[in-house]
């Protein structure tokens, strides 16, 4: 894929298709982040787990503890982490201070490895950085699924354990274009200087 067409296809994804991606390319994903993303002194100060459902309550236990404003059964919670697959990251001690000091950069580079590379080999992604545990940020990877809820965007949600209506991803989609979460100017946080 090419570099716009990965930028374009890089949307926050909240509904998963059943469908799970080839492991294959989780093993693509995992030695692009391993073979190219840059690390202080190389000393990685993170450990990336790379989630299945082979243990079911543990995705479940991540997900509970996603709530968004209280931890309530009807909180809506973050379904992006029940992605086929997740990448969870938390700070990892390499023995070293100031290696172990760049752990919060380098969980921001690491996963944005793992999203353009997922997208690249043409999956979706969504990111998680509303956890309520030690995980400082996840990338839910697979399918994306239906936003309409008439054409099965939905998700079963394990507290509620029902089916809910899901949230839509165009929504949220080009945070910088739309007006869900809009980013702020660019004059506000881009500084030229230099003359155009
Ligand atoms: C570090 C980080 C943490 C994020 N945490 C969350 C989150 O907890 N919940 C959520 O819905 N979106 C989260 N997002 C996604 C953003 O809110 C935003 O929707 C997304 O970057 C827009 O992507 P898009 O324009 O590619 O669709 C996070 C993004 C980043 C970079």
């Amino acid at each position: 894929m090419d570099w716009q067409d990965i930028l374009e296809n890089k949307n926050q994804t909240f509904n998963w298709q059943d469908k799970s991606p080839d492991p294959k390319i989780i093993e693509k994903i995992i030695d692009d982040v391993h073979l190219h993303c840059p690390s202080k002194l190389n000393k990685v100060p993170y450990t990336m787990e790379i989630l299945d459902w082979s243990n079911e309550q543990r995705r479940h236990k991540i997900f509970k503890n996603t709530w968004c404003d209280e931890n309530t059964p009807e909180d809506r919670r973050n379904p992006q982490v029940l992605a086929p697959y997740l990448f969870v990251f938390y700070p990892r001690d390499t023995g070293d201070r100031l290696a172990n000091s760049y752990a919060q950069i380098e969980i921001g580079l690491a996963s944005m490895f793992v999203v353009m590379s997922a997208v690249n080999y043409g999956l979706d992604i969504g990111f998680c950085g509303a956890h309520n545990d030690n995980i400082t940020l996840s990338i839910g990877v697979g399918y994306a699924g239906p936003d309409d809820p008439e054409k099965g965007g939905t998700y079963y949600n394990p507290i509620l354990q029902k089916e809910v209506i899901g949230v839509p991803r165009s929504e949220f989609r080009r945070s910088a274009r739309n007006d869900a979460e809009i980013k702020p100017n660019k004059t506000e946080y881009i500084k030229r200087l230099y003359r155009l």
